[in-house]
């Protein structure tokens, strides 16, 4: 049941909103702190003494990864890139360009890709094959959120935090036309005329 002080807390403006658009909370902040807590333990277990090179596409991944980089513990670096992928609408097409390449060498280092959201799985498809022709020492990826239901391309994260639904989320990092990056819970997002999904 939906009280009336619930009522009131999900209709609070939220930082960047729009008339007409909503947002409900998906995972609450809480629950992001923990499993990122978690996520970086398994992966510290999994390489105790390396040190670990994050890396990250611009600019969704940047929350995740500065929360990720200070439960792992040990020597961790880090790096970005930036990519465009040519229109969500036409994600099928596969197109991603790299518009701004990471600073250092990957050679012989043990890499983490940071991903945000695993949709179609493109980018990171793009990303892997890219990476992997760099020869790190070992090669592994994270991600926060997989929409699993969308994947068309055949990748996998090694890490995952959370499985979602097929819905738009913004975020933790995730945006919509640059906003919301800054709600702390990832949140779904409801446009105006989009009917509500049961
Ligand atoms: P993919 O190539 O389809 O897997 O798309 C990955 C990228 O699309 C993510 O890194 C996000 O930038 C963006 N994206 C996919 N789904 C969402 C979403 O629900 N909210 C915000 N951005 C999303």
């Amino acid at each position: 049941m939906v009280t009336a002080a619930r009522k009131l807390r999900l209709s609070k403006p939220r930082p960047g909103s729009r008339p007409g658009e909503t947002v409900r909370v998906l995972i609450s902040r809480a629950r992001v702190r923990q499993r990122v807590r978690q996520l970086a333990r398994e992966i510290r277990r999994d390489f105790p003494k390396d040190t670990l090179h994050l890396v990250a596409v611009l600019k969704g991944s940047v929350l995740f990864l500065a929360d990720l980089a200070r439960e792992l513990g040990g020597e961790v670096s880090f790096d970005f890139l930036s990519v465009s992928s040519y229109g969500k609408t036409t994600a099928s097409s596969g197109e991603v360009k790299l518009i701004k390449d990471l600073d250092v060498s990957i050679e012989g280092r043990t890499v983490i890709a940071v991903e945000d959201i695993l949709d179609t799985g493109l980018t990171l498809k793009y990303l892997l094959h890219l990476f992997e022709g760099r020869k790190p020492k070992h090669m592994r990826v994270v991600v926060l959120l997989d929409k699993i239901d969308r994947r068309i391309a055949d990748v996998h994260a090694d890490y995952t935090g959370f499985t979602i639904p097929d819905e738009f989320v913004v975020g933790y990092g995730l945006d919509y036309d640059e906003r919301y990056r800054n709600l702390a819970d990832v949140c779904v997002l409801q446009l105006p005329h989009t009917p509500a999904k049961k």
